[in-house]
């Protein structure tokens, strides 16, 4: 394919030499002539390994030009790349304006070429940035087709090539399949998965990768920082916990939807804070995690309330489903919220009915909740009917069953992704 790429920087420069090797004909565009010159001799504009031969064995095959010209890259190309720079402004904001300035650039290129064209975004940018600058270049193509990818970049500085060649998955964020094939055919002969989302998940999906690595980061350092000082090298501690890919480093504990609770995650967490004080350690992202937690329960509170419903059912009050743990579940914390702002709440909990509360458990409840009994009912059929709202917890076959006879435009809050027919206004917690 004949392909223009915006933007000679690290992800541009990489990005050229890769698909030239792969036998694609590459233009490269940048404002800075310097780069266009050095990119067209075969040198790399950035310290990277590789990059040098790649880019020089792509010149010297003729599969590489540079240019300043938007107008001829647009001309001479199927299909466009834009990697130029989205730097943070002043307030910590994002700056789109050279993302936008190429848009609408190339539009107007197209508008005087009159030839469909393909846009593929790579630059990172906040969901809905491809539709905005989808719009700005229809406004400037007048008429002239164009097709448009969102394609986010996960590789990394000092193993680009590497990580170009053999990425976990490609992403590509369209609804337009003119512009899904031409994405599949600039990509033809890398061995990962391909997934076509919508331009917002795509978008979205390289910035939780950013934000999940710098969560895991800061994780490691913190845990390291609280291993030292009891005498452990957190090396250790960390090389073990990542061998651990049944819960640790795997999809456990990664949807979104309610609280962490239950006897032993709010109490650890509570210990190595209790730690951390006493040893006067800051670990600002351990000591978060109780405040996170308490949002995420509030912010249902607020959504219910918000609703104007009174009666509240809720469906699932243990921790998880298939126990009757109710120490530290959010579910329980929910229905005090609730109860304190005037609902009158009913509960359906056939684990936590059946059950002969003992121990902690019983203690914890007959303090946190001494009128429980009075609030779990093993009508559920009147407790479905009579709702004004109703929270799900627990993606249980019976509260599937049951949610199918509720009324029309009674508003449920599902935070476990539970199923439920269509007539159901569902409010989903992160969907
Ligand atoms: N560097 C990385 O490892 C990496 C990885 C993944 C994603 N990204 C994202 O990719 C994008 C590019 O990052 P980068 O590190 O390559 O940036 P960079 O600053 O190295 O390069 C950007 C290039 O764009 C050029 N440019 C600016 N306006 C232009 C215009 N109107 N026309 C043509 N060229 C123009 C600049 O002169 C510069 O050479 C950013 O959104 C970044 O967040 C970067």
């Amino acid at each position: 394919m004949n392909i223009a790429v915006f933007g000679l920087g690290y992800v541009g420069a990489v990005t050229t030499a890769c698909l030239a090797q792969r036998g694609h004909h590459l233009i490269g565009v940048d404002v800075n002539p310097l780069k266009c010159e050095l990119v067209a001799s075969g040198r790399s504009p950035i310290i990277e390994h590789g990059l040098d031969d790649l880019l020089l064995e792509g010149v010297k095959a003729g599969r590489i030009r540079t240019t300043t010209s938007v107008h001829d890259a647009v001309r001479e190309s199927d299909l466009s790349i834009i990697s130029v720079g989205t730097p943070s402004l002043p307030n910590g904001g994002l700056d789109l304006s050279y993302v936008y300035r190429v848009c609408q650039q190339i539009g107007e290129a197209l508008a005087d070429i009159r030839r469909p064209h393909v846009v593929v975004l790579r630059s990172t940018a906040l969901p809905g940035t491809t539709e905005t600058c989808l719009q700005i270049l229809k406004d400037a193509a007048q008429g002239t087709e164009v097709s448009i990818a969102f394609n986010p970049e996960f590789l990394r500085e000092g193993s680009s090539i590497k990580d170009f060649d053999a990425p976990a998955y490609t992403v590509i964020g369209t609804e337009d399949p003119v512009a899904e094939a031409a994405v599949r055919a600039v990509y033809a002969g890398i061995d990962a998965p391909f997934h076509v989302v919508a331009p917002r998940v795509a978008e979205m999906v390289k910035y939780t990768a950013n934000a999940f690595h710098a969560l895991k980061i800061t994780f490691a350092n913190e845990i390291g920082v609280l291993a030292k000082q009891m005498g452990v090298d957190g090396r250790d501690v960390m090389a073990l916990i990542v061998q651990d890919t049944k819960l640790n480093v795997s999809p456990a504990y990664l949807r979104p939807g309610f609280a962490y609770g239950g006897s032993c995650l709010p109490k650890d967490v509570s210990a190595l804070l209790h730690l951390a004080r006493r040893e006067e350690l800051s670990v600002p992202l351990l000591a978060s995690l109780p405040q996170s937690n308490r949002d995420q329960i509030e912010r249902i509170a607020t959504q219910v309330l918000a609703t104007g419903a009174r009666r509240v059912t809720v469906l699932g009050l243990a921790f998880k489903a298939g126990t009757d743990d109710l120490r530290e579940s959010p579910a329980v914390e929910l229905v005090e919220r609730l109860i304190g702002r005037g609902c009158d709440v009913r509960i359906l909990d056939r684990a936590v009915q059946s059950a002969t509360l003992v121990g902690a458990n019983k203690e914890y409840v007959d303090r946190r909740l001494p009128h429980v009994s009075c609030l779990l009912t093993d009508d559920p059929e009147t407790l479905i009917h009579d709702a004004e709202a109703i929270v799900v917890t627990q993606n249980q076959p019976e509260f599937v069953k049951l949610l199918a006879g509720v009324r029309e435009g009674v508003p449920v809050f599902d935070v476990c992704g539970v199923a439920v027919p269509a007539h159901v206004q569902l409010r989903g917690v992160a969907w």
